[in-house]
């Protein structure tokens, strides 16, 4: 019988490491070949870059941080995490694990980049002040294992900030709200001769990749789990601050607005019997700073 566990809990193991590999090499093969699209049409949110902008200072507020300020930035992509953080004036890294979101990354903003995995970072302990990710965990199958290693390699003094990752809640979609969101590729299609931002979805077998592999998480019934999330943290020493479907300056709050839900929010929440202005309904952000910042010791 012992025998028997310790053979399921080994092809358990390998599964995992199989799950773990396929969504790695998938946001491989999916970013090398969509960067430059990405870096020129994706992620153009004037109130994502502004919300950013204002959670790393928040985390940086401290007299400490005063001077030169290490930054890394998680799953950095082209680049964008790291251009909208200039006025900053960080010292940035980027890490990632497709060589052309580096290329265009180190191209477009000048920053160092180093290749590999979020969930086993090549930094020694407590190298950043400040450790940035945006729409990153969702991509990564192990995404607490990232977290983990966010805190690990941030110091004392400094703060990690996770944005645009959906809830478990955002994801939970009723069959006829899947069946709807499943129906997007043709007219997504039709919109891609007309806009930018959906210029991927000409090639629907690569943005079906995309979507279905390297978007691990990003899944009807899957999502991030809050919990989780603060758990892992907690593993790491930190203590995290989440914002619900959050404001530009990071507030928190109940519901937001019908017009800031957008329409696809609006159709796919209805559809699964939830209001849609509810804030759980959203992405979130998270801020963590090390329990030691957080909660002093009286000394
Ligand atoms: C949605 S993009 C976000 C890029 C960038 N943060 C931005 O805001 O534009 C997700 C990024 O995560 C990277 N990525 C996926 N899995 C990763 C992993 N295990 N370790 C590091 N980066 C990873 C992808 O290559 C991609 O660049």
């Amino acid at each position: 019988m012992i025998k028997g566990m310790l053979l399921s809990a080994g092809s358990a193991h390998k599964q995992q490491k199989g799950d773990e590999f396929a969504a790695v090499y998938s946001n491989i093969t999916s970013y090398d070949r969509i960067s430059d699209d990405y870096a020129a049409n994706w992620r153009k949110s004037g109130d994502l870059i502004e919300r950013l902008r204002v959670a790393a200072r928040r985390l940086l507020s401290s007299e400490r941080n005063k001077n030169s300020v290490r930054h890394l930035d998680v799953g950095c992509g082209p680049g964008h995490v790291i251009e909208w953080l200039k006025p900053l004036s960080l010292t940035s890294v980027g890490l990632d694990v497709s060589l052309n979101n580096l290329r265009n990354a180190r191209k477009g903003t000048g920053a160092h980049v180093v290749l590999g995995d979020a969930t086993n970072m090549p930094f020694k302990d407590k190298a950043f002040e400040l450790v940035t990710g945006s729409a990153i965990l969702h991509h990564i199958y192990d995404w607490q294992m990232a977290i983990v290693e966010s805190c690990r390699v941030c110091s004392p003094e400094g703060g990690v900030v996770y944005d645009s990752e959906p809830t478990v809640e955002s994801l939970d979609l009723s069959p006829i709200a899947r069946a709807v969101f499943e129906a997007r590729w043709p007219v997504y299609k039709l919109l891609s001769y007309f806009l930018p931002s959906k210029r991927h979805f000409r090639n629907a077998q690569l943005a079906k990749q995309y979507y279905y592999s390297a978007e691990v998480h990003n899944q009807p019934g899957r999502g991030i789990s809050i919990k989780e999330v603060e758990a892992s943290f907690g593993r790491g020493g930190f203590n995290p601050e989440i914002f619900l479907s959050p404001s530009i300056q990071l507030t928190s709050r109940e519901q937001i607005g019908a017009r800031e839900a957008g329409w696809k929010r609006i159709v796919l929440q209805v559809l699964s019997g939830h209001d849609p202005r509810a804030a759980k309904y959203g992405s979130f952000t998270v801020l963590a700073r090390p329990v030691s910042i957080t909660e002093p010791t009286g000394k």
